[in-house]
């Protein structure tokens, strides 16, 4: 099967472009990447045509949360508008298409969310990738909505928080980790098994992936501690309200996975920790 990953060069991109052994498209030239923005609809429409993958899988995405609130225009435009032109023109061509979603289309008042939960974005972010799920719905796309993936960023594109609590404890210096934001975080490396899994059963419609605990991010920076044997003393818990961030975060946006259980099963957190932390050599 010829299969394209928008977004090969971020983080999530690089392990699905990875497991299907597909295309990897980036928006910048580079070298291992078919280069292509994804906001120039002639060039899309050239790029599909000419490679006429059967699957497409768009990962890409402004995916930094205060970008998107100083520059609300060209995130709309990347993670709104461009999804329409990509998943119309992946079912003109016959390509069933998946767009990678995100908890913050969700206003974070209740917390485990399920799939048919009405969204309510409290950001320009969850404002644009709301409009992309829309479009790609409209397509009979799968849309994969995903919380703070954690793992090994591979791409190196930037940092990552679960990487920057590994550097920072192992250096012995200070993570601040907000007591009162409730997160269920996404395996990375689950991410393209259950893609595989969605698309062999040809299933449509939205899915949540995260892990099936929930907690906030100071409990889960002190799992983190406690698998890699680290120095819990400094770790210390904050309020979301002290971090000056431009854009509103949600505060509980834990996902339901009950949907995605029946079809793929999600390991416990702390397992997929060892599986990094064997992966590390720490
Ligand atoms: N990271 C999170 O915490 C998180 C949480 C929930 C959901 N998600 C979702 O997961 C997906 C992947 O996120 P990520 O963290 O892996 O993102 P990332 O590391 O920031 O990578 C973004 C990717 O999008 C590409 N891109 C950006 N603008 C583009 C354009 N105009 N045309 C073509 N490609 C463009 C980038 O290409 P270049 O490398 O060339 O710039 C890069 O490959 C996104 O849909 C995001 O919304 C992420």
């Amino acid at each position: 099967m010829k299969i394209l990953v928008l977004g090969g060069s971020g983080f999530v991109g690089y392990y699905l472009a990875k497991h299907f052994n597909a295309t990897s498209v980036s928006a910048h030239q580079k070298e291992g990447y078919v280069k292509l923005d994804i906001t120039n609809k002639e060039e899309v429409s050239e790029v599909l045509n000419k490679i006429k993958p059967e699957l497409i899988i768009n990962s890409a995405a402004i995916a930094d949360v205060d970008l998107c609130e100083k520059e609300k225009e060209t995130a709309m435009l990347v993670n709104g508008y461009a999804v329409g032109w990509l998943s119309s023109l992946s079912k003109e061509i016959g390509a069933k298409f998946v767009q990678i979603s995100t908890d913050y289309v969700f206003d974070g008042l209740t917390g485990n969310y399920t799939e048919e939960d009405n969204p309510n974005p409290i950001n320009e972010y969850g404002k644009s990738k709301l409009i992309g799920e829309e479009n790609s719905l409209k397509n009979d796309a799968i849309v994969l909505r995903i919380e703070m993936p954690y793992g090994i960023n591979i791409a190196k594109n930037k940092n990552v928080f679960f990487e920057s609590v590994i550097n920072n404890l192992k250096e012995g210096k200070t993570v601040n980790a907000a007591v009162d934001q409730i997160i269920s975080p996404t395996f990375v490396e689950d991410i393209p098994k259950a893609v595989e899994v969605l698309v062999e059963k040809g299933a449509n419609g939205i899915f949540h992936l995260a892990s099936k605990e929930h907690f906030s991010r100071f409990e889960f920076v002190n799992i983190i501690a406690d698998v890699f044997n680290f120095d819990k003393t400094f770790i210390k818990p904050v309020k979301l309200a002290d971090f000056k961030m431009l854009a509103k975060r949600p505060k509980n946006t834990f996902l339901n996975t009950e949907k995605i259980s029946k079809l793929y099963e999600i390991k416990a957190l702390r397992a997929n920790l060892e599986k990094i932390k064997t992966g590390m050599l720490i």
